[in-house]
């Protein structure tokens, strides 16, 4: 049974026919399909969401499937049953799991004892999802991948690890700027080691950017981390995405995020809503993207 908990998981010609496959479904949008007729899928949320819960309800609707939502304030996880339990249960009633939780083990767990496959819906290590609709965007925005510069800044965060590998398996150079103490887990940077691109962890901002074809940034407050926001917005204050900042990078370089921003923080607001902004298309390839992934697991 094959799952998507990691954006590694899959070769990159795989990956590369995902992104295809999205291209098509986006140009085809609008006509209702039937690939998924007869099969239920559960969304289970251990944090909230906007973009991944609308984007894979109407997605697996937009493919014949039906959906139940989940969350720990409806299931018993958080009260003591077992992840594993939870996994066996569902697997006996549903076709595909997707999940946002905390801890990436537990999706392991899921996906070991569920017998359906299993899509990582971000967890605090890694938001495979978000990569994929990055991939397509940077493909449509910019043509390739391959060879294209691809610059994080901010935190060595879930977003970072996920859609910086994802491209530099693709072939890309990926820069990320984060404060010391602040970037991609050792264990990412290993992990980007042997990939058709490359993954450097740098501390400025300005070298990240310099001559880059992409800009991207996230939040510096991730779910989980609310205990800790005045004390990261101090560290993280020279880690903006700004006007100034992007002057640095190729002309023509897009303004990149995952959504949700906050505005005057991580990012200028007036970027947002630029030429050059990918950001809504990013939003959009969610849909695109998560489709062509289950079509891939489940009737590929
Ligand atoms: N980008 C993203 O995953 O957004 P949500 O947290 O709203 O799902
Ligand atoms: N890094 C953010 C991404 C939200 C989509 C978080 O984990 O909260």
């Amino acid at each position: 049974m094959t799952s998507y908990l990691s954006e590694l998981d899959f070769e990159p010609a795989r990956t590369l026919n995902i992104l295809a496959s999205a291209r098509r479904l986006k140009a085809e949008r609008g006509r209702d399909r039937n690939d998924l007729a007869g099969r239920s899928v559960a969304l289970y949320f251990e944090k909230p969401s906007v973009r991944t819960r609308v984007s894979f309800t109407v997605g697996i609707q937009e493919l014949g499937g039906r959906v139940v939502e989940l969350s720990s304030a409806t299931t018993k996880v958080g009260r003591g049953e077992d992840p594993e339990d939870f996994a066996a249960v569902l697997g006996r009633m549903v076709h595909l799991l997707v999940a946002r939780v905390f801890s990436q083990e537990v999706l392991g767990t899921f996906a070991r004892r569920a017998g359906v496959p299993v899509i990582n819906a971000l967890s605090d290590e890694r938001h495979p999802c978000q990569a994929l609709a990055d991939a397509q965007t940077i493909l449509e925005r910019k043509g390739r991948i391959e060879g294209t510069v691809f610059a994080f800044v901010g935190e060595g965060n879930n977003v970072a690890a996920s859609t910086g590998l994802l491209l530099a398996a693709l072939g890309a150079e990926v820069r990320v700027a984060s404060p010391v103490g602040f970037g991609l887990p050792k264990e990412r940077l290993a992990e980007a080691r042997g990939l058709a691109g490359s993954v450097t962890q740098l501390q400025d901002p300005k070298e990240a950017v310099d001559g880059a074809d992409a800009v991207y940034t996230d939040t510096w407050i991730s779910m989980g981390q609310e205990a800790e926001s005045e004390e990261r917005v101090r560290i993280f204050r020279d880690f903006k995405v700004s006007p100034e900042l992007m002057a640095g990078a190729r002309e023509d370089a897009l303004v990149m995020h995952c959504l949700p921003a906050v505005r005057g923080q991580e990012i200028e607001a007036e970027l947002m809503y630029a030429d050059n902004s990918a950001i809504w298309d990013q939003a959009e390839n969610r849909l695109h993207a998560q489709k062509a992934l289950i079509l891939d697991l489940m009737t590929g």
